[in-house]
């Protein structure tokens, strides 16, 4: 069997393709690489560092200026990777409600994406590369043996976030979670800059109905089927 190099996977918020694109990477011995993460770390320093999130130069300079490092995490961690800001451990910070407000806006600043873009691409040289993120098969790796758009209807989305969030104990509103998703498909999509869209040449796969283990499978198979040209 020979797989793919490179798999590039998008789809908007609460997809699930980013624990699709871990299972898939653990199944079959590739480097996953969440770009969500960069996004949120760069939110993450601007908001420590006070940083307007009106002021697109300064966020671009920050971009530009701020080391970003994820690392798969260790087996016993209940994350999937460990990532670092400047050489600081922020794995614990990046997926709060304020990150989580923030970071489509700071996604949607051209020099910001700029700046991230050779991050990445810089990660996925390595090979054997599973990378996920809104524009993978359209601007960061357009050359992607694979390409894949996972999808969900926006209800579906927000069940499985609500779920989640009753699973861990905390006090949600189901109205609340499907608005703040709708809001960030909005900026998403809507940006001038990389738009999530689906890629011409991706296979879209829409997951309603179906659980992480099917979507898996039936990407695995995808996978396995692969061919190269
Ligand atoms: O996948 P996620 O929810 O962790 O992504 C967080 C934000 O980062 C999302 O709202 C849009 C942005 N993002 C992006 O613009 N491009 C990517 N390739 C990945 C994420």
């Amino acid at each position: 069997m020979s797989l793919p190099n490179i798999v590039a996977i998008d789809g908007p918020a609460g997809s699930g393709k980013s624990t699709i694109s871990y299972r898939l990477a653990e199944r079959y011995d590739y480097l996953f690489v969440d770009t969500g993460i960069f996004y949120r770390t760069l939110t993450l320093v601007a908001l420590r560092h006070g940083v307007s999130l009106d002021d697109e130069l300064a966020l671009a300079e920050l971009a530009e200026a701020t080391t970003i490092d994820i690392i798969p995490a260790p087996m016993d961690s209940h994350h999937k990777s460990h990532v670092f800001a400047n050489k600081q451990n922020v794995t614990d910070y990046i997926r709060t409600s304020e990150v989580e407000a923030a970071v489509s806006t700071v996604s949607a600043i051209p020099g910001v994406r700029r700046a991230l873009l050779e991050k990445q691409r810089s990660v996925a040289k390595k090979g054997m590369v599973i990378m996920a993120g809104r524009d993978i098969g359209t601007v960061v790796l357009p050359n992607a043996d694979v390409k894949l758009y996972v999808d969900a209807s926006l209800e579906e989305r927000a069940q499985r976030r609500y779920n989640q969030c009753i699973e861990r104990g905390e006090d949600v509103n189901y109205e609340e979670i499907r608005a703040a998703l709708a809001r960030r498909d909005k900026i998403d999509t809507e940006r001038t800059v990389s738009p999530l869209k689906i890629p011409d040449d991706a296979i879209y796969i829409l997951t309603d109905g179906m659980t992480i283990e099917e979507t898996v499978d039936e990407i695995g198979q995808r996978l396995e089927m692969w061919q190269p040209a």
